[in-house]
């Protein structure tokens, strides 16, 4: 069954997206002034986010892609993760900048930083486009944030509801989820 999208309320419109990620290029260039950042793109629901803001920054970069997969027991976050694809180069003494769609309970990123640590990278920061601290498991930080969330399960702009929406420009929420499965919307609501 197809989500209608009139039953959708949107979050973060088109524009007002535009305009954060300008302000977060912003930030990023002028911190890394002098160097050049080597971002690893979390796949697949940060390559929308990654691809505005590398476009916005002033500062030359690198570009690489991660791909993670974490084993869902039930409808939560296990932090035990496969790598689905690793980077395509040596980041030893690279300054790496991990580019995320959002964090939630922070395992998917805990692991991620944990992997990336052991292969000595010069410096490690992450931007993530959207944050719900009310979720977080695991304490991970976060350098560059473009919006705090509420606990809604959220779609568009990269992010997917099996796999679909990741193409709508816009970040919404829908009230219910299509073949009566709420459980991500429960889950997001903290009643899983
Ligand atoms: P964490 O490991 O619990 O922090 O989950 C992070 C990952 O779960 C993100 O990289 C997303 O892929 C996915 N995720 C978490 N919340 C949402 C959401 O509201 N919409 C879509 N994907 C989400
Ligand atoms: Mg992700």
């Amino acid at each position: 069954m197809e989500v209608t999208l009139e039953k959708h309320r949107v979050l973060y419109s088109r524009s007002k997206i535009q305009a954060r990620v300008k302000e977060l290029a912003e930030e990023i260039s002028a911190d890394y002034e002098g160097r050049t950042p080597y971002l690893v793109v979390v796949l697949k629901g940060a390559v929308v986010f990654a691809s505005d803001l590398m476009r916005s920054l002033t500062v030359p970069c690198e570009l690489d892609f991660f791909g993670i997969s974490s084993y869902e027991e039930g409808a939560r976050s296990t932090g035990i993760v496969r790598i689905t694809k690793d980077l395509d180069a040596n980041i030893e003494s690279k300054h790496v900048l991990v580019v995320e769609d959002i964090v939630d309970s922070g395992q998917t990123l805990n692991y991620l930083l944990n992997t990336l640590k052991q292969r000595r990278p010069a410096s490690l920061k992450v931007a993530s486009f959207l944050d719900r601290p009310s979720r977080r498991e695991v304490d991970v930080k976060i350098d560059y944030t473009g919006f705090d969330i509420p606990d809604a399960f959220v779609l568009g702009y990269g992010m997917d509801y099996r796999e679909r929406y990741r193409n709508v420009p816009y970040i919404f929420v829908l009230d219910h989820l299509p073949n009566g499965d709420d459980l991500l919307l429960r889950r997001s609501t903290g009643e899983v």
